[in-house]
This record gives C-alpha cells, sequence and structure tokens, in this order.
C-alpha cells in the first residue's frame, strides 16, 4: 500500500500543511545516486590509513561545500578534551550535507584496560544516535567500530552508498581480518557465487534475490511448496533456479546440500510468518509454527549445512531478525522470541563459524517495511509504524536487500556477528 502521506508532504500545499500542524516531516529517500563529494574529517590523533580506502570509493572529495558524504575519523579519540572535536569537526558543517546524505563516525573499539578511552569510545554511540534523531532530510548518520580501514571497504562503501537509505543511527563493528579479497568490479561483487534464499516467492525475499541477482549471484529462490509457480517465475526472471522445499522439514538441510552439489556461498534465512496473539490468547500451535518457520528451521538447516561442509569457505549466512525481537511488540510473544532467538544464534555462531568454517554469520533486523505483510496491519498501527523513526516513513524491501547484499559480499569478511537494523532508527528499542 502507498504511503499516501509521505507523497502528500512532498506537495507544496501538503508541506505548508503539515508544517503548521507540527505533523512529521518525511523526506522521499534518495536510492538511486548521491551527487556530491565526500568530506573527510578527523577528531583526536589517528593511526587509521583511511585516504586510500576513501579514494577507491570513486566519490570526488568535496570542493564547493556541499557534501553528500562526510567522513569523521574519530578513532583516535580517547579523553573529553578530544571527544570536543568531534564537536568542533561536525558543528560546522552538518548544516551543509546535502538531503540524503551520510554521515559515517569511525570509532575504536572500546579499551578495557582505559576507561577514558572506553567511556568517550561509547559517548559516540550516544552522539550518533542523537543526531541521527535530529538531522532530518532523509539524512543518516552511522558509527563503524573499526581497527584497520582495508577490512571495512565493503562497510563503507554500502554506508556512503544510496544502498543503505533506510540504516539509520547504526553502530557497525568491523573486524581487522581481511578474509576475502576484494572483488574484481564493486558492481558485481557476487559473480560466480551461488546464494539460497529462503522465502523468496515474494515479499522482502523476492527482493533479496532480485538484488543479489543484479550483483552476479547464481540465486537459488527456496519457498514452499504451494508457491512453487511464483518461485518459479522468480527464479525464470533472475537466471536461477527455484526449489520447492519447506523449510521446516526435518531434512530441509539434507535435501538444500543435495540440490546444490557445488555447494552454496550465501545463505540467506528469511523465510518468517507471523500468528498473533496475546499470551493469554495464544494456542500452543501459534506459538509452535512461529518458533519452528523463524528459529528451530534456521537452527536446524545452519547445523546441517555447515556439518555438511555445504556452505564453502568465505560464505556468508545472513539470518533475518526484526526489531520485534528487539524491542518487543504487544501480541508478538512468539514472534519476538523468535526473532529475539535470531541474535542469540548470530552472536554465539559467528566466531566459530569463521574460524572452523570460514563463513560469517550475521543478521538484518527490519524495522516497518512496505510489504503485504505490514499493508494488512490496521491503518492507525500502520501509521504509527510508518512515521515512529527518525527518516518518518517505511523502508523498501530493497533496503533491506541491499543491506543483505551488503554482508553477504565476499569482501564483507570482516563484518561478523553484527546484527544490523534497517529500521530509519525506528524508536522501538535501543
Ligand atoms: N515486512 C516487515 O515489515 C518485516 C519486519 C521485520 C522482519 N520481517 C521479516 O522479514 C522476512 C520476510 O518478511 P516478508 O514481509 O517479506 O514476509 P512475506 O510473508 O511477504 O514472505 C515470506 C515468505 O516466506 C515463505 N515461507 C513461509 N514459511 C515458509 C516455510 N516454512 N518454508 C519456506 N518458505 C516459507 C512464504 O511462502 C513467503 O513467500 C520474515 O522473516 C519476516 O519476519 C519483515
Amino acid at each position: 500500500m502507498a504511503d499516501r502521506y509521505l507523497s502528500f508532504t512532498g506537495t507544496a500545499p501538503g508541506r505548508f500543511l503539515t508544517r503548521r500542524l507540527g505533523l512529521p516531516q518525511p523526506a522521499a529517500l534518495e536510492r538511486g545516486s548521491l551527487t556530491g563529494g565526500l568530506l573527510h574529517l578527523t577528531a583526536g590523533k589517528t593511526d587509521l590509513d583511511l585516504a586510500p580506502v576513501l579514494a577507491r570509493t570513486g566519490r570526488p572529495r568535496d570542493e564547493d561545500g556541499r557534501p553528500a558524504a562526510v567522513v569523521l575519523d574519530a578513532t583516535g579519540v580517547r579523553d573529553v578534551d578530544s571527544l570536543a572535536e568531534v564537536h568542533a569537526a561536525l558543528h560546522p558543517v552538518v548544516r551543509s550535507v546535502a538531503a540524503s546524505g551520510r554521515v559515517v563516525v569511525l570509532g575504536a573499539p572500546l579499551d578495557p584496560a582505559d576507561h577514558h578511552q572506553a567511556a568517550v569510545q561509547q559517548a559516540l554511540e550516544g552522539f550518533t544516535r542523537s543526531l541521527g534523531k535530529e538531522i532530518g532530510r532523509g539524512r543518516t548518520v552511522n558509527l563503524v567500530r573499526l581497527t584497520d580501514a582495508p577490512a571495512a571497504e565493503s562497510t563503507l562503501r554500502f554506508l556512503l552508498s544510496p544502498a543503505s537509505a533506510y540504516v539509520t543511527g547504526q553502530v557497525i563493528g568491523v573486524g581487522a581480518t581481511t578474509q576475502g579479497a576484494a572483488p574484481d568490479d564493486w558492481d558485481l561483487p557476487l559473480a560466480g557465487r551461488t546464494a539460497l534464499v529462503t522465502g523468496a516467492a515474494r515479499g522482502i525475499g523476492a527482493a533479496v534475490a532480485e538484488t543479489l541477482a543484479g550483483q552476479g549471484a547464481q540465486v537459488v529462490v527456496l519457498d514452499v511448496p504451494q508457491a512453487e509457480r511464483e518461485a518459479r517465475e522468480a527464479a525464470e526472471r533472475l537466471g536461477g533456479t527455484a526449489l520447492a522445499l519447506d523449510i521446516t522439514a526435518a531434512d530441509a538441510g539434507e535435501r538444500i546440500a543435495a540440490a546444490l552439489p557445488g555447494g552454496l556461498d550465501v545463505l540467506i534465512h528469511n523465510a518468517g510468518i507471523t500468528r498473533d496473539r496475546r499470551l493469554v490468547n495464544m494456542p500452543a500451535d501459534r506459538w509452535g509454527s512461529v518458533l519452528d518457520v523463524n528459529l528451530a528451521s534456521v537452527l536446524r538447516t545452519t547445523d546441517a549445512l555447515l556439518a555438511a561442509g555445504a556452505v564453502n569457505r568465505g560464505g556468508r549466512i545472513v539470518a533475518t531478525a526484526s526489531i520485534a525481537g528487539l524491542a518487543g511488540n504487544a501480541g508478538q510473544t512468539n514472534y519476538g522470541a523468535s526473532k529475539a532467538g535470531i541474535v542469540g544464534l548470530v552472536r554465539s555462531l559467528a566466531p566459530r563459524a569463521l574460524a572452523e568454517h570460514g563463513v560469517t554469520v550475521n543478521a538484518v533486523a527490519p524495522g516497518f517495511i512496505e510489504t503485504k505483510m505490514t499493508a494488512a496491519v490496521p491503518l492507525f498501527i500502520r501509521e504509527a509504524g510508518r512515521r515512529m523513526n527518525s527518516l518518518a516513513q517505511g523502508g523498501l524491501p530493497v533496503d533491506v536487500a541491499e543491506t543483505t547484499a551488503w554482508l553477504a559480499h565476499p569482501a564483507s569478511g570482516a563484518v561478523n556477528g553484527q546484527v544490523v537494523r534497517v529500521c530509519g532508527q525506528s524508536l522501538l528499542g535501543a
């Protein structure tokens, strides 16, 4: 269902009226291309060799003072005095950042042996999230914690590009490992890779399959047998194959492995269902079916595929959580539990999967995304869901798809165990 309010506030009378009434002012998000240069600022003494990485993004250095992207290297901020340099660096430029522009703050990991460093590096999170809430005009603000610049290249490219339009107020940790070489062609980073997407006949999963195929992957569109026709049509459009399979089948992992003798490079656990009821009214079958599709099947198939060696080294697993799993949601004890379970799975498995199989494990946590699922939500709850975030609008399936694709990139080997919200900085949860 189209967001009519967003269209209305895009007109002159709409803007006038909604401003007078003090209503939210969503800006149409730029998902095509960002025009404008890049401004590279520093706070504190830094050892990060960032310039070559930023130069490779192809974004020209900002010259006319209207940057589309600002990168503030605050990795060297170690005390309250140097924290003041964050203010000094951004205060004069933040107003000039173009609409739909990007602000990326770079921080260092918290030092357990230095509570002053830890205090001010943690302070960067409060700073980033607060600026995200006030910056407006479709601009995003994110914090990346990193130790070396080349390992963060895929992440910086993503956050500085239109692909991250609905990702704001996030803190993303990037490790030091550079497992996974930079692709020959950054436009086709998934060339030669096989990617399986569960629940890909429609909705977010279909968008993920399309985005991965657009970036060069050979996609396998998996969905329940009842959706086989849609899955086949989607696969044909994308030059991939369809796999009709209920992911809750006890042998789903073995059947996927058998269908893909060359193994998998990218495994996207997207299939998910809701069966909402308050706990007092929730029968065991509604609880059980949601936990089975959203969590148990993800655990089962991941275990089976890893044990069979069916996820190739350098592989990427991305599971789908939800802000309902982070913040909780009335009527969704089953769904919230299942999606929080995904977060636990990711955090626990990620280091082991990388060490033992050379595979990263991350999650995306969508907020309010415009799909058939959210179109069915009653009007007022739907409107609240759309507006209660820093961008004052719902995201699109492509926003989740682009975030998933970044995590699936061969060059994202240093991003592991992360839960990245695609929620426009929803007011729900941290
Ligand atoms: N739409 C949102 O706003 C939103 C928000 C947060 C999280 N999510 C999550 O994103 C994912 C996709 O959501 P969506 O809105 O596209 O949902 P959707 O209902 O439009 O699509 C889900 C797909 O999964 C398939 N599926 C369901 N059970 C399956 C099973 N047992 N085996 C194989 N396939 C199965 C369905 O047939 C369908 O094609 C889900 O995990 C959902 O929980 C969505």
